[in-house]
């Protein structure tokens, strides 16, 4: 599958000389969408409890993901967003700091957890995700992604996990 050929570039978003990977038209697309799901799931058959999805494009891939795996899905938002009692984690971004959270009782202890999203960056993001993953006492199993962006090296920040990356720019 020419997963390529279903990834649009959008020059200046979300600012001037940024080229953005729009991954929509791949969504809009029920084949490419399902060989996407199926390649990022593949490697992690039979060998996961549950899927996180990172919020919000995380979502789109990571719910498809656990279905196919018979895992479950746990959402990690920005925070704020859920309702129970949460854990969060801090990250840098380029101008600033954001946060995660997830479910203080979404994973069990000993779960083995694919972590989802569709693009790779920095790692900043994932790098925090893994770090929300192992205080819940869980396991990272490995992480999937759409489109990694080799030049901005995020996988440095997750050494030592397996990384499934359908995409390199
Ligand atoms: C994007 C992307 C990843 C993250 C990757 O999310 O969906 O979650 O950035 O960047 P990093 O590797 O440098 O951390 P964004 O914050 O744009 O959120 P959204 O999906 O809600 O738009």
């Amino acid at each position: 599958m020419d997963f390529d050929a279903l990834i649009r570039d959008i020059p200046d978003f979300p600012s001037e000389g940024i080229v953005f990977k729009d991954i929509t038209p791949l969504l809009d697309d029920p084949e490419g969408f399902g060989a996407a799901i199926d390649a990022l799931a593949a490697p992690y058959e039979g060998q996961v409890d549950r899927v996180v999805g990172i919020e919000a494009r995380g979502f789109i891939l990571a719910a498809p993901i656990a279905l196919r795996l018979g895992a479950g899905f746990v959402p990690m938002r920005k925070a704020g967003k859920l309702p129970a009692a949460t854990i969060g984690q801090s990250y840098d971004l380029e101008y600033g700091t954001a946060t995660i959270e997830m479910h203080a009782d979404a994973l069990a202890d000993g779960d083995r957890v694919l972590v989802v999203d569709d693009v790779l960056a920095t790692g900043g993001t994932a790098e925090a995700a893994v770090e929300l993953v192992g205080r819940a006492g869980a396991t990272v199993a490995g992480l999937s992604f759409l489109i990694e962006l080799d030049f901005l090296e995020g996988r440095t920040k997750l050494a030592g996990h397996d990384i499934t990356t359908l995409l390199h720019y």
